[in-house]
């Protein structure tokens, strides 16, 4: 960090900022495999969420590579920094009181505890979408297990680059036994009961 650098504080609460939304701020951070179903379920939990008039954003891990880290490949270091700056992002964004949602594969257990850290406790929800590799080797949406497999694409996730899959998900979902819908209504019924959402 430079030096010299001064924290201002804002005039306007947290309760405020909440009063206005309606709403708690919260962080869901989805994490698992590629191809596991981020993205599609978090987008499906995103509409719900619209529909119950929560204001949210949604930040994914392709989309983010186009813009904001375009300049982050797949080496463990840009993996870090890549999950830091989102951190960092989604923290921003609930500070205004938005919920937000995350899907990075985000492989690392010691990056998802510090933007647990950062964000806080009780506004970071982990979850985890928990979907074999063998699963995702099989849909393999995009084609990218099949280039990892044969050598064209190097450190793919779950094949020669570490997933740490979390061992005590805020909220856990296996895909293999739930189809898209089903899983986010789970995910909001969690978000209602156990978050006060
Ligand atoms: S990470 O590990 O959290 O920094 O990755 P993330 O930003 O979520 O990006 C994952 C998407 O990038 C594509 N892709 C790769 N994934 C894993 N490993 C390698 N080497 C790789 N190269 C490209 C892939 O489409 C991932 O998308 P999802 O939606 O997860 O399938």
């Amino acid at each position: 960090m430079s030096s010299n650098i001064v924290w201002h504080d804002q005039s306007v609460s947290h309760e405020e900022r909440q009063k206005i939304k309606g709403h708690k701020p919260l962080v869901l951070w989805f994490t698992g495999l590629s191809g596991s179903g981020k993205s599609t379920i978090a987008n499906a939990v995103e509409r719900k969420l619209a529909e119950l008039s929560v204001h949210s954003y949604l930040l994914d891990g392709d989309n983010v590579r186009h813009g904001l880290n375009k300049d982050l490949g797949f080496s463990d270091t840009d993996r870090i920094e890549n999950i830091r700056r989102i951190g960092e992002v989604s923290n921003l964004m609930a500070e205004a009181g938005l919920v937000v949602l995350t899907a990075f594969i985000s492989p690392f257990r010691s990056d998802r505890q510090l933007v647990r850290e950062l964000v806080g406790a009780e506004r970071f929800v982990e979850v985890f979408i928990d979907t074999p590799l063998e699963v995702c080797e099989q849909r393999d949406p995009k084609g990218l297990y099949k280039k990892a497999r044969t050598g064209e694409i190097k450190h793919f996730t779950g094949i020669d680059s570490a997933y740490e899959a979390p061992q005590q998900p805020d909220i856990h979902v296996q895909t293999a036994e739930a189809d898209i819908e089903t899983c986010a209504e789970r995910i909001v019924e969690a978000l209602k009961s156990s978050f006060k959402l």
